[in-house]
């Protein structure tokens, strides 16, 4: 259902892989060294992106779209599932002919692939010159001057302070409008199935001030929206040197709502077990805090989570999303889910059914159940659902989803929202193209003198499951 889905771009880097390549570009000068950048993976990868952008423009490299010039092809990669690594791989191939045509031209993989397979890649990828991790880009300059002289270098060093803070992300393929903020990176979770704890080593969060400063940064440069990345924000964390008080993330959303009124604020990946009273009544109490939460549920039975590590039970889930529509009833919620858990039977299969349909979820992104070398579920559970059977499962749970999201959808006919126009809308460009406080995209006929960037109120008219279609308004009431 996501690829369809055209309000998910930028929410759904994850989702997938095969599909959602971006390159960034910008003109060059002639004579200058081009590096061309392809992201797979999670928003933190596409932001990561923006500072390896940032880290090789101060060393003299320009970015381009066109391959086929550039001195040194990049490639940031996502480990999440089988799949996401296949993707890559296959792109190698590609980027292996234009070498061939080229030589000089240097490769290099990037981000959670590289740092999983670290020097194994120089030996299973011959034509690969430089595998880097995720906390490794302040190398990049002297691993690719060292790779200009003919050495293949690897850097997959973890830190446990690096959060590039310092370090202001080059916005090459943005919309002028939204952007991404990296409060933190790593993390501590374990959760038994997935690989991030390994690629992206122990979590740590960024300094508070320079998130403010890079929020008021983008907003006197026009964007009116960021979202406030990490793999499990509500343990954002900072310690305030300067009043040695600690700042959680509750404070950081307050700080941030506080940059402008005009400025939206997003963010993700809620952990279930970590999302407080406090936040939720600090998105209730300001505007300019979106009413969205991406809280991802993976099971609905209390045994599987507690295989699958999430330190959570079904109960416990249920209370929480009570506890936002309580909060603010108003509020849409999202989730991930996977099919097919080791062990999973047909019973727990049906309480992920149900959990689903007791959160009454905006949208999902839906995987079946991929095994990754090395983590805690590969070491000590058989993988055991046949693939079918996860297969089918998966479709059930898509089944259930996507006309979920066109009740949800139908629901809002008739209500007004306040919308952040982002653009034309790739169908006409008679319309406009924006989000709603809930995350769903809003596609409505251009009237008056607007531009991008511009809030307007929408009428809704029409839905379909992935977008509200309607036609603007003076006011919300009216
Ligand atoms: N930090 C975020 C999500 C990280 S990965 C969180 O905790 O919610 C994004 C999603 O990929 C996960 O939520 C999970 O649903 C899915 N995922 C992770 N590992 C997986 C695996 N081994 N097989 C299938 N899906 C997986
Ligand atoms: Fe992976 Fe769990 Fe961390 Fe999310 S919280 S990145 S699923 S270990
Ligand atoms: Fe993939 Fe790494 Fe993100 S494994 S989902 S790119 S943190």
């Amino acid at each position: 259902m996501y690829n369809d889905n055209p309000t998910l771009e930028g929410i759904t880097k994850h989702v997938d892989e095969t599909k959602q390549g971006e390159v960034f570009f910008t003109e060059g000068k002639k004579g200058d060294k081009h590096f061309y950048i392809e992201s797979y993976g999670c928003q933190m990868n596409f932001s990561d992106s923006e500072i390896v952008a940032s880290i090789l423009g101060e060393a003299g490299y320009q970015p381009t779209r066109n391959m086929e010039i550039a001195d040194l092809i990049l490639i940031n990669t996502c480990s999440i599932r089988e799949k996401a690594e296949d993707t890559v791989r296959k792109r190698l191939r590609i980027f292996d002919k234009v070498k061939r045509q080229r030589p000089g031209t240097m490769v290099g993989v990037l981000g959670c692939m590289a740092e999983r397979l670290k020097s194994k890649f120089l030996e299973e990828e011959q034509l690969v010159d430089l595998v880097v991790g995720p906390d490794a880009y302040r190398d990049l300059p002297n691993l690719v001057a060292g790779a200009e002289e003919g050495d293949k270098g690897v850097n997959v060093f973890l830190s446990r302070e690096e959060t590039y803070a310092d370090i202001s992300p080059l916005r090459l393929n943005s919309n002028g409008i939204t952007a991404f903020i990296s409060i933190m990176r790593g993390c501590d979770n374990m959760c038994s199935f997935c690989v991030v704890p390994f690629t992206r080593g122990r979590e740590r969060s960024r300094s508070a001030f320079s998130v403010i400063a890079e929020a008021t940064d983008l907003f006197e440069r026009g964007f009116r929206e960021v979202t406030l990345l990490g793999q499990n924000v509500d343990s954002y964390k900072w310690e305030n040197p300067e009043t040695n008080t600690t700042v959680n993330f509750a404070d950081l959303l307050k700080m941030v709502a506080h940059v402008h009124p005009d400025l939206r604020i997003r963010f993700s990946t809620s952990h279930p077990k970590d999302i407080t009273d406090d936040v939720l009544h600090t998105m209730a109490k300001y505007e300019n805090i979106c009413k969205y939460i991406h809280l991802p549920v993976q099971s609905g039975s209390s045994r599987v989570l507690e295989l699958m590590n999430r330190t959570y039970t079904r109960e416990w889930y249920m209370d929480k999303v009570r506890r936002i529509y309580e909060i603010m009833p108003d509020c849409a919620i999202s989730s991930d889910v996977i099919a097919g858990f080791c062990t999973e039977t047909e019973e727990e299969h049906q309480e992920t059914l149900s959990v689903m349909e007791f959160a009454n979820y905006s949208m999902s992104y839906m995987f079946f159940y991929s095994e990754r070398p090395g983590t805690v579920a590969a070491r000590k559970y058989e993988d055991d659902i046949p693939l079918e059977v996860k297969k089918r499962r998966l479709q059930e749970i898509i089944d259930l989803q996507t006309p979920m999201s066109y009740r949800h959808n139908q629901k809002d006919i008739g209500k007004t929202f306040k919308v952040l126009i982002e653009g034309e809308s790739k169908r006409s460009d008679a319309d406009w193209k924006g989000r709603n406080s809930q995350n769903k995209m809003v596609v409505f006929a251009k009237q008056g003198v607007h531009s991008a960037g511009d809030y307007v109120y929408v009428k809704i008219n029409e839905a379909t499951s992935a977008t509200l279609i309607g036609e603007m308004v003076a006011g919300p009431g009216a």
